[in-house]
């Protein structure tokens, strides 16, 4: 099966089921400065958990475009993706574990044909927040879930929450067995050798984390359900890496083709991160040194030097951006309305780090210079922080030409360095970012109204090019 197939029959049956299909939100989130971008489904739903109405009911249904950054560094191996499409169904204050569950097992193996064998699951096992949740493993006994088949953990398995603070509660998680064998005597759902892939998580939103800690009944109970999309089509369609499925597979072959340095690594590398800057970009991204920006810049400039290493010629770029486009659009309609100014953009920042490139390489030189004078042959992590934070030179850049001068760097130190920078920079943007969603006075929300006017006045005296995304309103 597809992915477009599974997402449409999850679509359906939840449509039957009596919800409503809501569209995906922005991967830059509308009005909710306190993330930098979409990373659940329940993220544009949060005031619709916390009791306002919607205005399509207490049912809902979505795909939902995710973007998760905290892995980056992890793309290139058999598993990890920051862009990636969640399927959801949520009930605010609606149904509760029984339906949803009872749900989420006919879909599994009525309309996907799980056989029930391969299914596990895991639920909360309690703490002194709240109660172990029997309700819900009787729940799966009841839909058919084998003996032997539920596993009962803590909080650090079993209890979701986006960050530190907002709606959350106990939740129950569908694996699925690959077949492969167990990794030790004591292999089970929660372990991660790859033999149980976790497939869905259904939450159980009855609380609310403050601040301080605490934890406090919300006036409803709801559910809030995430299923990866990429994850199911490879598990249904018997692959061992999504890249191997037809959501990346032609630009993995494109690579293959035109790589003169063979190296399987890059070639995801370059298939994920190209994905979810288009992604990014079609929903109004764009490169700069701050935010959302500079993980853009980061996705694009990691690209690069991925097809640097392959031995890809730059020139090529326009090629796998459309190539890419061509293969998602099925999924995406937009990207081809937005195609120019996806191109334009990438190919934009590719120039300018192609020029940073040859600067930071004239820095590099002269560094190099100054060490060999002192008859020294390592270079300091203070001057590889130096390369990175003044001329975006990438430490891996400068290990690998430090080599070819037989020198060593001092990575230890970069990454000390580094880790400084980040603990700043995460500082910085948390308090820029209070407020968020707890600031939805009237007032604010006359002035969310004002932007989107005024947005739409400069769309048309100006054009359908002029784009507002992602914004901070507050008093
Ligand atoms: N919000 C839940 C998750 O992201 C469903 O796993």
């Amino acid at each position: 099966m597809k992915a477009i197939e599974i997402r449409n029959k999850y679509l359906n049956f939840f449509k039957e089921h009596g919800h409503a299909i809501i569209p995906s939100a922005p991967l830059i989130p509308e009005n909710d400065p306190s993330v930098l971008f979409t990373t659940a489904g329940m993220q544009p739903l949060v005031p619709y958990l916390l009791g306002e109405k919607h205005p399509a009911g207490t049912r809902l249904t979505d795909y939902q475009k995710c973007l998760r950054t905290v892995d980056i560094d992890e793309v290139g191996d058999n598993r990890h993706l920051t862009y990636f499409e969640m399927l959801g169904n949520w009930s605010l204050g609606d149904y509760f574990k029984e339906e949803s569950i009872k749900m989420s097992f006919e879909f599994l193996t009525k309309e996907l044909n799980i056989p029930v064998e391969k299914l596990y699951v895991t639920c909360f096992k309690g703490d002194e927040d709240c109660p172990k949740d029997e309700i819900s493993s009787e729940c799966w006994k009841k839909a058919g879930i084998l003996d032997g088949h539920i596993y009962f953990y803590g909080k650090d398995d079993n209890w979701w929450i986006a960050g530190e603070e907002g709606p959350c509660g106990p939740d129950t998680e569908m694996f699925y067995d690959t077949g492969k064998p167990k990794c030790s005597e004591n292999c089970e759902p929660s372990c991660d050798c790859g033999k149980y892939v976790e497939i869905w998580n259904n939450v159980f939103m009855e609380y609310y984390k403050h601040a301080d800690g605490r934890y406090t009944k919300l006036e409803q109970k709801n559910v809030d359900t995430g299923l990866g999309l990429e994850r199911m089509t490879m598990l249904l369609q018997g692959k061992e890496t999504p890249f191997d499925t037809e959501l990346f597979y032609p630009i993995m072959k494109k690579l293959e083709e035109l790589q003169k340095t063979d190296d399987i690594q890059s070639r995801r590398i370059v298939a994920e991160h190209l994905r979810a800057s288009i992604m990014i970009i079609s929903d109004g991204g764009r490169p700069s040194n701050v935010d959302r920006g500079y993980i853009l810049r980061r996705l694009i400039r990691r690209m690069i030097r991925h097809l640097n290493k392959l031995e890809i010629e730059l020139t090529k770029l326009s090629d796998l951006i459309e190539l890419n486009i061509e293969n998602l659009k099925e999924m995406y309609p937009v990207l081809e309305d937005n195609k120019e100014i996806i191109k334009n953009v990438i190919i934009e920042e590719k120039d300018k780090f192609v020029k940073t490139l040859s600067h930071g390489e004239r820095e590099f030189i002269k560094e190099i210079k100054k060490v060999q004078e002192q008859g020294k042959n390592r270079i300091d992590g203070k001057v590889v922080f130096r390369l990175y934070d003044t001329y975006g030179f990438p430490p891996e850049v400068t290990k690998e030409l430090a080599k070819e001068n037989n020198m060593e760097v001092d990575l230890n130190e970069f990454d000390k360095l580094f880790k400084e920078h980040q603990e700043k920079s995460r500082v910085g943007s948390e308090q820029k970012f209070k407020g968020g969603l707890a600031d939805q006075n009237e007032k604010t929300i006359a002035y969310h109204t004002a932007t989107h006017l005024l947005h739409q006045a400069l769309r048309t005296v100006l054009g359908e090019h002029v784009k507002q995304s992602g914004s901070n309103i507050t008093e």
